[in-house]
């Protein structure tokens, strides 16, 4: 079995739900605290042991070459000020000369078109994809677990949560089969399935390992939900050639493509870190207080 050394990021997207924040900002670029959210999910990529990370980019998105490069100015300017701790942060999170690899979707036609388009810098191996939109919360990471899980199974390995069954159309969602080790076999995938048709209301988070044959089916993969050539027909088509299984991750997932996920990333973020949550948590429990008194109760009842 081969070991997961590779692991591609598509962040070509517009990122129009941000509108205007994103005109000259890539949403990716966008912080969390204070790390761009591509960073959150480049070091889950780390812990899981990854040494090559690939970037799908597109227009506008140079920036994100600049975050993973060395800055030497800052670098010697946080030296000369004895900024130590500042330093070694940056150096800590530096990805080393060779380990990154940038090319262009040259056009949105969507995901599978976008991890298709890392098919030459991926090569022959089986890889992790990790879609930028989501960052998770947890002990210990969602691609590393399923990089375990991947030790006994081989094969594919897609990770799943719960979702309400009123939101199932705005996912992929898998069917569930037997257990395997931590994880289960898929029995069917659909990419946003209309309402009421959902196999399970198990989605797909945005975490995938999977083997190099994908890219040759997703070169004539057709286009599919919101026309657009979707990864979850092309996984589908796979499917039916070698194994698939799923990892029921545990943690918590922020979609940070939509503005209320990026906000509830922040608070929960910020609350977890033990240098800002004695500050801010009375902060936004007195924010939550006054917006509530201001609603007459009823802002409580909208969620
Ligand atoms: C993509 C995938 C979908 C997955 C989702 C997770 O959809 O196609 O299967 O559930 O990411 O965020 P998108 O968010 O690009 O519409």
């Amino acid at each position: 079995m081969q070991r997961i050394r590779k692991a591609v990021f598509p962040v070509a997207g517009l990122g129009t739900r941000f509108l205007p924040a994103t005109k000259a900002v890539p949403k990716e670029m966008l912080t969390v605290v204070d790390r761009p959210v591509i960073q959150y999910v480049v070091d889950e990529a780390r812990e899981a042991g990854i040494e090559h990370f690939i970037f799908v980019t597109g227009r506008n998105k140079a920036v994100i070459e600049d975050h993973f490069d060395i800055q030497f100015e800052l670098n010697q300017t946080l030296a000369q000020r004895g900024k130590d701790d500042q330093l070694a942060k940056l150096q800590r999170l530096q990805p080393l000369a060779g380990q990154t690899s940038f090319t262009r979707q040259q056009e949105p036609l969507g995901l599978g078109h976008a991890v298709w388009c890392a098919r030459e810098l991926v090569g022959d191996e089986p890889f992790a994809l990790l879609l930028p939109d989501m960052i998770m919360q947890s002990e210990k990471s969602c691609m590393k677990e399923m990089v375990e899980l991947y030790g006994h199974t081989g094969g594919n390995v897609v990770a799943v949560q719960e979702c309400d069954p009123s939101e199932t159309h705005k996912y992929g969602i898998v069917g569930k089969g037997g257990d395997i080790h931590n994880g289960f076999r898929l029995t069917g995938m659909v990419e946003k399935p209309k309402q009421g048709t959902a196999p399970s209301n198990l989605y797909i988070n945005g975490r995938y390992i999977l083997q190099p044959e994908i890219f040759s089916i997703l070169e004539n993969q057709e286009r599919g939900a919101g026309n657009e050539i979707q990864l979850t027909d092309g996984m589908l088509k796979l499917e039916k050639e070698q194994g698939f299984y799923g990892f029921h991750y545990q943690g918590r997932t922020f979609d940070c493509g939509s503005p209320e996920g990026f906000i509830e990333a922040n608070v929960a973020f910020a609350l977890a870190r033990p240098d800002i949550a004695g500050k801010m948590a009375p902060v936004i429990a007195g924010l939550l207080d006054e917006a509530q008194a201001k609603s007459g109760g009823a802002l409580r009842q909208s969620g």
